[in-house]
């Protein structure tokens, strides 16, 4: 941006070549490319959102994929610190475990694949032992979502929206999505939802990035600190029991202090034998209102730091533990724990259990949420 005589002027540039197009304004830019067409012939789209520091994120439209987030460590290197594969083939292909994507309608797991609304049972795909997962067989991070990516000088942005038709994936009502990515100045990228419906359903939208802050190897020595003095066991299906536990005392307290994923990961204890690691929802201390922050990660190796903040009451501390060799992107190949996620969301099975914050959305009302992950260093 050039300041002169009290005048602000912005520069934009614009520029659209048979690839795609490019716009970049006061350090921010915007590229679009097309990546490659799906059966039915619609274009998959590739957004690259950059900023003055030379942070990038690449979001897909299919799935509305984050597929690369390339930041810092402390000595100024560039490393792109989320699992992924190198091509559209890999995110549509049955080894995808959810990498980067939104998942909905339902984010995380509907015991037995059904719940009851207003009286009537809904009935949806059991794709994960006896119960619903991630929305079911195509859920939102399976479908092509329409997408445009712009620039304003102080924030790049990339707007996807999909419309999910009444019974789809047997969810009651037709659900319009907007998810918003935007990278701003100081190296966040936040996550702007908003849905709406024409029938009450139940919404739970959530953002599968693997994080590895090292960009490579596992996740262990990563420190983690969690806003949160209470998580919900599991039975072992990984549905909540309905209990709120206390983390005191348990390997599940990052609240107390922050300490290595791995510190205690590997205990004896019935809740992390069950996963194979954490695939558990953390009740946020105060979370559900504004925006407030859940957690924060610290990689000793790269020094590189992300916090997440969240309007969400619950986020999913899930370990990678099912990781089995996955063959990703630059030829990594990722095992368990090679990556984390910090699933920011309503807690899992809400439409079972009364006494959980709800999870339904009326007509007459705006699913509204918002997630920041926002990257830094720090020097030892
Ligand atoms: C779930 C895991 C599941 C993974 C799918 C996570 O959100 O909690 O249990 O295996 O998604 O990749």
């Amino acid at each position: 941006m050039m300041v002169r005589a009290g005048l602000t002027i912005s520069i934009v540039v614009v520029a659209c070549f048979m690839a795609g197009c490019q716009s970049s304004q006061d350090g921010f830019s915007t590229a679009t490319t097309v990546v490659g067409t799906l059966p039915d012939q619609s274009e998959v789209r590739l957004h690259t959102l950059r900023n003055s520091q030379g942070v990038e994120v690449g979001i897909l439209s299919y799935g509305a994929t984050i597929v690369s987030i390339t930041v810092p460590d402390a000595k100024g290197s560039m490393d792109d610190v989320v699992l992924g594969f190198d091509s559209l083939a890999g995110y549509r292909g049955d080894n995808n475990p959810y990498f980067g994507s939104i998942v909905g309608r339902y984010g995380n797991r509907i015991a037995g694949g059904s719940f009851v609304l207003d009286g009537e049972t809904y009935m949806l795909a059991r794709n994960n032992g006896p119960n619903h997962l991630h929305g079911g067989l195509v859920g939102f991070d399976k479908v092509n979502w329409e997408s445009m990516a712009a620039s304003d000088g102080k924030r790049t942005s990339a707007t996807f929206r999909y419309v999910s038709v009444d019974g789809e994936e047997g969810y009651p009502g037709t659900l319009r999505v907007t998810v918003v990515y935007t990278l701003t100045a100081d190296n966040e990228v936040i996550v702007d939802y908003e849905a709406t419906t024409d029938k009450a359903t139940p919404v739970n939208l959530t953002q599968h990035s693997y994080f590895n802050l090292s960009g490579t190897g596992d996740i262990l020595d990563h420190e983690l600190a969690l806003n949160a003095s209470y998580f919900t066991p599991v039975d072992s299906t990984l549905i909540p029991t309905g209990e709120l536990r206390s983390v005191f005392g348990t390997p599940f307290d990052f609240k107390t202090t922050a300490r290595p994923i791995g510190e205690r990961i590997r205990d004896n204890d019935p809740q992390l034998v069950i996963g194979g690691g954490y695939d558990h929802n953390f009740v946020l201390d105060g979370g559900g209102d504004s925006l407030a922050l859940a957690a924060s990660v610290y990689d000793p190796l790269s020094g590189r730091t992300m916090e997440v903040w969240t309007t969400e009451p619950g986020v999913q501390l899930y370990t990678g533990n099912f990781l089995d060799g996955v063959e990703g992107k630059n030829r990594q190949v990722y095992g368990p724990h090679g990556g984390f996620c910090l699933e920011t969301q309503h807690y899992p099975d809400s439409p079972n259990q009364p006494a959980f914050p709800s999870t339904i959305l009326r007509p007459d009302e705006r699913y509204v949420s918002r997630t920041m992950f926002a990257f830094g260093v720090r020097h030892r």
